[in-house]
């Protein structure tokens, strides 16, 4: 994938017509800035960041014909134009017939757990996001994550890590199937590195839901960059055209959440799409009472429109072929310089193994935090810890919760980055490495007792 097409280099197919500027604080100014931030990078000031590499979400440049559709944004309170040019994409791209718009990702799970999922009930997902987790919790319910084994591990080259264990799907449906409304899966899974989910898994997962009756629904923030994941990787799908193999997920599926802060590529808005005239009637009810009046779901007229051409654009071949191909150079740039990250490369961000990356910074010390943290000092460079501060404590015994690998994410803003930027996140991580043994660890010195990692402050130790 991030071999150039018949020797040539990769480049970007469009080029800037609007820039803005960025700068990289000298050294000293970027200890003082940390310092202040209590050594966290949520509460730096995003003008003191060089590179942006927080997250991929609401973090895109928007294309000139989204531009051009945000002031053509029919703002009719009801049964508007951009909510009309909205369905026609949503039912173009994703071929489902029924939608609400809604705020962002997380107001779509919101919605559909508080209408389907009942206190004490189970809801398996290959990797539930966060939000997710948060979402099916306040519920009541319980999470359960059955990706594959591979996925759970930095090494090893398994093409389709976000796949579902199917057999533990089925045996759980087996035997706790009543206390299951529906079954979630998240495509790309973004917890263990944005690692993409094959069709061959979804339609087995298809079939399991069938045999248990159970209703499967998407987590599709990322479908675009998963079918393309899919047209690279997976056997017989090598010829297919990107569009073909997203309506192919999507015909797999009942429903989607959709954050379409990240492949929809606007920096506001999301999606609740379902096939079922019933489902979709109480799902209105409830968006109606949260978000707003159904065609617009807590958006501006505006933001639909620059999502329904947002949509559109994000299965163009050319754009996948260079942004995905990006996340892989600077994969590949990190292998070859011996920096430990979670393979393959997935569709949005590359996930360093800090943990192995700096084996004298002790779990403890938050080895994934220290990391992120480093990046900043040598480069001004903003990653995000995937790891134990993430993690949390857990409700019991009070400890911290220590996750299977304590991550880095470097997260990549879809047409933002040049490949040049990337290279100095590269050097940096590679200085780092160079010198890992002068990485101090950290000691956490303010704590909020729930998403901590937010607005913790800390100290080196
Ligand atoms: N599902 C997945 C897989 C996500 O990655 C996210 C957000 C959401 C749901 C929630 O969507 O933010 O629009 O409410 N992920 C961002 C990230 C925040 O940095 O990965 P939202």
């Amino acid at each position: 994938m991030s071999d150039a097409p018949e020797g040539w280099p990769f480049a970007e197919p469009y080029k800037a017509k609007m820039i803005e500027p960025i700068r990289l604080l000298p050294a000293e100014d970027r200890e003082k800035a940390i310092r202040h931030a209590g050594f966290n990078p949520f509460l730096l000031q995003a003008q003191d960041v060089y590179i942006d590499l927080l997250t991929d979400s609401g973090t895109g440049a928007m294309s000139q014909d989204q531009w051009s559709a945000l002031m053509r944004g029919d703002e009719s309170y009801a049964g508007s134009l951009s909510f009309q040019e909205l369905g026609l994409a949503v039912t173009e791209i994703l071929g489902f017939p029924h939608l609400l718009p809604v705020h962002q990702g997380r107001a779509a799970e919101h919605i559909l757990f508080r209408t389907l999922v009942k206190p004490g009930q189970v809801v398996p997902n290959n990797m539930h996001f966060d939000t997710t987790k948060a979402h099916v919790l306040n519920v009541g319910a319980q999470p359960v994550d059955l990706v594959i084994d591979e996925g759970r591990r930095a090494e090893g080259d398994h093409p389709f890590k976000g796949n579902v264990d199917v057999a533990r799907l089925d045996d759980l449906l087996q035997r706790h199937g009543e206390e299951i409304p529906l079954v979630m899966v998240t495509v790309t899974s973004n917890q263990n590195g944005g690692q993409p989910v094959s069709l061959a898994n979804l339609r087995a997962v298809r079939q399991v839901c069938d045999r248990h009756g159970k209703l499967l629904f998407l987590d599709a923030a990322r479908f675009a960059e998963n079918a393309f994941l899919i047209q690279r990787r997976e056997p017989g799908q090598t010829g297919r055209t990107i569009p073909d193999i997203a309506l192919d997920i999507m015909s797999l599926a009942d429903g989607c959440t959709i954050s379409a802060k990240k492949d929809p590529l606007v920096n506001i808005g999301g999606l609740l799409v379902v096939r079922d005239r019933v489902l979709f009637e109480a799902l209105r009810t409830q968006t109606i009472l949260y978000e707003g009046y159904a065609t617009y779901g807590g958006l501006a007229g505006r933001d639909l429109a620059a999502l329904a051409q947002g949509l559109r654009e994000s299965v163009d071949e050319a754009y996948l072929t260079f942004r995905v191909g990006q996340v892989a150079r600077l994969h590949a740039a990190l292998r070859d310089a011996d920096v430990p990250v979670v393979s393959p490369a997935g569709g949005h961000g590359v996930y360093i193994d800090a943990a192995a990356l700096l084996p004298t910074v002790p779990r403890h010390a938050f080895p994934a935090w220290a990391l992120s943290v480093e990046l900043y000092r040598e480069r001004g460079i903003r990653a995000v810890e995937i790891g134990t501060v993430l993690a949390g404590r857990d409700a019991a015994t009070g400890e911290h919760d220590y996750p299977a690998m304590d991550l880095v994410r470097l997260a990549i803003p879809r047409r933002v980055y040049s490949d040049a930027h990337l290279a100095q996140v590269a050097e940096a991580t590679r200085r780092i490495a160079r010198r890992r043994e002068t990485v101090p660890g950290y000691r956490m010195v303010y704590e909020a007792p729930v998403l901590r990692h937010f607005t913790a402050r800390f100290e080196p130790v």
